[in-house]
């Protein structure tokens, strides 16, 4: 799946299985090793994001 995304105000395009995490491919593709996961369940909220300017797991 070809997606097309700002990140961090870049605009960005990444190649990626839809099965993927997205703090995944935040910390793989992108390197942004900050961005943590813990539970990958969708309970402990440590890989919230922003998206479209609201927060999700
Ligand atoms: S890793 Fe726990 S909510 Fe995402």
């Amino acid at each position: 799946m070809h997606i097309v995304f700002t990140l961090n105000g870049r605009a960005v395009t990444v190649e990626a299985d839809p099965a993927e995490r997205l703090v995944d491919v935040l910390r793989e593709r992108f390197g942004l090793r900050r961005t943590t996961a813990g539970c990958y369940a969708g309970e402990c909220g440590a890989c919230v994001v922003l998206l479209d300017g609201e927060p999700v797991n």
